[in-house]
């Protein structure tokens, strides 16, 4: 996600500064090469040994320290591709407000013209003081990106719900990925994507499902976010943590599912149906345990609705792009489903491909579309797969807009 990216972390001093080592190593294993430099307060909570122990560098913490060919300060503030700044303290981002310089990360951060993104954490109370709400207006005015905190327990658990909490780590990554990918070319476009599997429930213990992680639709999302989407993503049952920047709608069923994407279907936008949806429901859903009996055992099963051949249906502007999981008679099967559906394209990939299917990072695919055209890719990450698709959605939805 970040090879060769080099990203300078400043560490401030607040008690979510034990996280920040998660989150270097996550950044390394994505590719990225990670400096580290700390303000005197979060070497109170952290030890800089720790992080120059997972950087293989000197964490900096001296705003007088000699460097080699620069000051240090004015070294570090060229050196990265993006510097971010975490948990950012109320102190930190009103000297950053103010253009205070007064240790290594806030004179850092006002000599560097690389792009800072602060990812605060606080007490409630601080969060929501007047002074720091304006303090991080400031920093939006000045154009550096402010992540906001989230809700839920915080280390001296007063107030419990309130916001002030440091996103979890794959939230940070999402938030970073977005914020140095290149190109808006979705700015403001309204998509909506369906994603992971259905649960068609039988009795109360019991459903029908597949193996679908949805990993490929969140992907698609991320990205789609990255690129300036407004996205919507209607999911079932999954681990996975949602993006940043993503308004999200958990379901269970196919009829939820469709519900859902019926209430939130773009016009003139972007619709992707990645989701893994149960074809079948059991006719009757038994309130109570259905009990074992004889040898063979039939379970009615009824048809759910279609949800990407239903919602085509409402002929609005939008792009509509389809998948399509085959085993065999790969490219028969997805031609038949491009076409019934009536789609843009559809997305074939095939399980059975090694480093393709449910729960891999990676993805084989090749897209389809009407006329026969075949586009064919090699395995690549779930994240480079979503930018084809999403790269040539928006080809063809200029191309619709300009011809209507
Ligand atoms: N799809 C959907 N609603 C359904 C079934 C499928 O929206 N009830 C969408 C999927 O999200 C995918 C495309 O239709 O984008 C093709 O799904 P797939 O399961 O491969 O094919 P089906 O149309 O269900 O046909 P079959 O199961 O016979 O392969």
């Amino acid at each position: 996600m970040f090879a060769g990216k080099k990203i300078l972390v400043g560490i401030c001093g607040g008690i979510a500064a034990y996280k920040i080592c998660e989150l270097v190593r996550e950044l390394q294993r994505q590719g990225a090469r990670i400096r580290t430099m700390l303000t005197p307060a979060a070497t109170r909570f952290i030890s800089p040994l720790t992080f120059a122990s997972l950087t293989s560098a000197p964490a900096a913490v001296d705003l007088f320290a000699p460097s080699a060919d620069d000051i240090e300060h004015i070294e570090l503030a060229k050196w990265p591709d993006m510097i971010i700044i975490t948990p950012a303290t109320a102190t930190t981002i009103a000297k950053c407000a103010h253009g205070l310089a007064d240790n290594i990360v806030t004179a850092t951060v006002l000599a560097t013209r690389k792009p800072v993104m602060f990812i605060p954490a606080m007490n409630t109370g601080m969060w929501e003081n007047p002074a720091t709400a304006n303090n991080v207006m400031r920093l939006h005015d000045f154009g550096y990106r402010v992540v906001e905190p989230e809700f839920g327990a915080m280390a001296t658990r007063i107030e419990g719900a309130g916001a002030g909490r440091l996103p979890e780590t794959e939230t940070i990554i999402s938030h970073v990925f977005q914020y140095q990918w290149p190109d808006k070319i979705l700015d403001g476009v309204p998509l909506t994507i369906t994603a992971g599997r259905t649960v068609e429930k039988i009795d109360p213990v019991r459903f029908i499902s597949n193996h679908s992680t949805g990993r490929m639709g969140f992907a698609i999302a991320n990205v789609a976010a990255a690129m300036g989407a407004r996205v919507k993503l209607v999911h079932g049952p999954t681990h996975l943590r949602p993006p940043a920047n993503v308004e999200t709608f958990s379901v269970e069923s196919a009829r939820d599912m469709f519900e859902f994407t019926r209430e939130h279907y773009p016009e003139n936008g972007i619709l992707i149906a990645a989701a893994a949806v149960a074809d079948y429901r059991p006719l009757h859903y038994s309130c109570s345990k259905i009990k074992k009996q004889k040898d063979e055992f039939a379970l009615p099963l009824i048809k759910n609705p279609d949800i990407l051949l239903e919602l085509k249906k409402l002929k609005n502007k939008s792009i509509h792009i389809g998948f399509a999981l085959e085993t065999n008679d790969v490219l028969a099967n997805a031609a038949a489903k491009l076409s019934k559906k009536n789609l843009d394209f559809i997305v074939i990939n095939n399980p059975v491909d090694e480093g393709a299917g449910f729960a891999f990072k990676t993805n084989k695919v090749k897209m389809l579309f009407p006329g026969g055209k075949i586009l064919d890719f090699p395995l690549k990450d779930k994240l480079e797969v979503a930018a084809e698709i999403l790269q040539n959605a928006t080809r063809l939805l200029i191309n619709k807009r300009a011809t209507e």
